[in-house]
């Protein structure tokens, strides 16, 4: 078999491994476990909400942003959807449009043009805008496995973050520099995934991929973004202490990473997994170390909850709700971003649809952009969340 033959192999199989299909088989896993767990359902809980002010209003009266995830195309084509984008956030971030196999399919062939206009109306706007994300196991170009070997992986590397930092250098609140390299069940006492850099260039590469982002845009807070941090669960805790573990490192060694970016892709049916006590202490730790936390990427999945729509929505409220007043109280949190605004375009119509079918409503907003229980739950949590400034 050919080198080249060999490690696309490789690849596809790392790709495989990587971590939606992970978090996807663990969801299942576990629900098999605890069927239709709807404990903490209660027909009274009170999602009432004081004034008119929006969410990115509510979390700039503490000192916080509130953002969304978007796409190019949704700028371009839905005039009402930005309407709700302009009202509801002060902080944007592209879903996509910045990851390496969006920006080029070759080598040194960028088409920055999509994720630029992004950048461009953040800026027209007066909204923060982040950098999402520079190395990710799944957004590699097809060049890479193709012709990429522990030769010129480095090489590889630095010229991909020297051209797309330097790019958008200083236009940039901060940059997911490195995202999701810790995968506890991939077995390595260091608790980091087994991915094309790794094998590259060994446990090091994370540390590099900082280095390089600091020199190129010296002004964007540097994160440190991964999932599956958020409940009481074996797979959560090995997965926070290999975190844990990954920024001490990063730290001992004068790197420079600023904040943790939790993603928190929640789950409407996993909610009696949140441990206040436990993921406070977390944060804390986190914080202990100088970092900032970033909520990166927050949603809830009501895929496994009840078909009717009013019971869906207080259970997915309430998970928002809960989970926000935990880490809002760690003054370390700077900000949260939900990953997407309305349920007219979430990833979880895809990566997390419904057996009956149904819709899935995991957002703030609804199709039609009319504000949700989800919405009330988040602006009571900013409301209630002590003030940064
Ligand atoms: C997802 C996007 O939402 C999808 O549109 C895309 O097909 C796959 O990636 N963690 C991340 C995000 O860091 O980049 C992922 O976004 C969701 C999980």
């Amino acid at each position: 078999m050919s080198k080249l033959h060999r490690i696309s192999r490789r690849h596809a199989l790392w790709l495989g491994l990587g971590g939606l299909a992970g978090m996807t088989a663990i969801a299942l896993g576990q629900h098999q476990a605890n069927h239709q767990n709807y404990g903490l359902e209660d027909p009274t809980r009170d999602f009432s909400v004081m004034g008119q002010q929006s969410l990115g209003d509510r979390a700039r009266a503490k000192g916080l942003f509130y953002g969304a995830a978007l796409s190019p195309e949704q700028l371009s084509s839905d005039a009402d959807f930005v309407r709700a984008l302009l009202r509801e956030c002060t902080m944007l971030v592209p879903e996509n449009a910045m990851k390496w196999n969006r920006l080029a399919q070759e080598f040194d062939d960028y088409r920055f043009e999509p994720a630029d206009a992004l950048v461009a109306f953040a800026r027209r706007h007066g909204l923060g805008i982040r950098g999402h994300t520079l190395i990710w196991h799944r957004s590699l170009p097809p060049a890479f496995a193709e012709r990429v070997t522990s030769q010129t992986a480095e090489q590889a590397m630095q010229r991909h973050i020297r051209r797309v930092a330097r790019h958008y250098a200083g236009a940039l609140h901060s940059w997911d520099v490195v995202n999701e390299a810790v995968e506890p069940s991939h077995d390595r006492t260091d608790g980091l995934r087994v991915s094309p850099w790794l094998e590259y260039l060994g446990p090091d590469y994370i540390e590099l991929a900082f280095h390089l982002a600091a020199e190129a845009d010296p002004q964007a807070r540097l994160v440190y973004n991964d999932y599956n941090l958020d409940y009481d669960t074996p797979v959560d805790e090995a997965r926070r202490r290999a975190v844990l573990r990954l920024l001490e490192r990063l730290r001992s060694r004068n790197v420079p990473v600023h904040a943790l970016g939790i993603q928190a892709h929640l789950d409407g049916d996993e909610q009696h997994r949140l441990n206040p006590t436990q993921l406070r202490h977390f944060l804390r730790e986190v914080a202990n170390l100088g970092l900032k936390i970033i909520i990166t990427e927050l949603d809830v999945t009501d895929r496994r909850l009840p078909a009717d729509i009013a019971r869906r929505d207080r259970l997915v409220a309430s998970a928002y709700e809960d989970y926000l007043s935990v880490v809002l109280d760690e003054p370390a949190v700077i900000g949260v971003l939900t990953w997407g605004l309305s349920d007219r375009y979430t990833w979880l119509t895809e990566f997390k649809p419904r057996r009956d079918r149904r819709a899935v409503r995991p957002l703030p907003l609804d199709v039609a952009l009319q504000p949700k229980l989800a919405w009330n739950a988040i602006a009571r949590a900013f409301d209630h969340a002590p003030s940064r400034s």
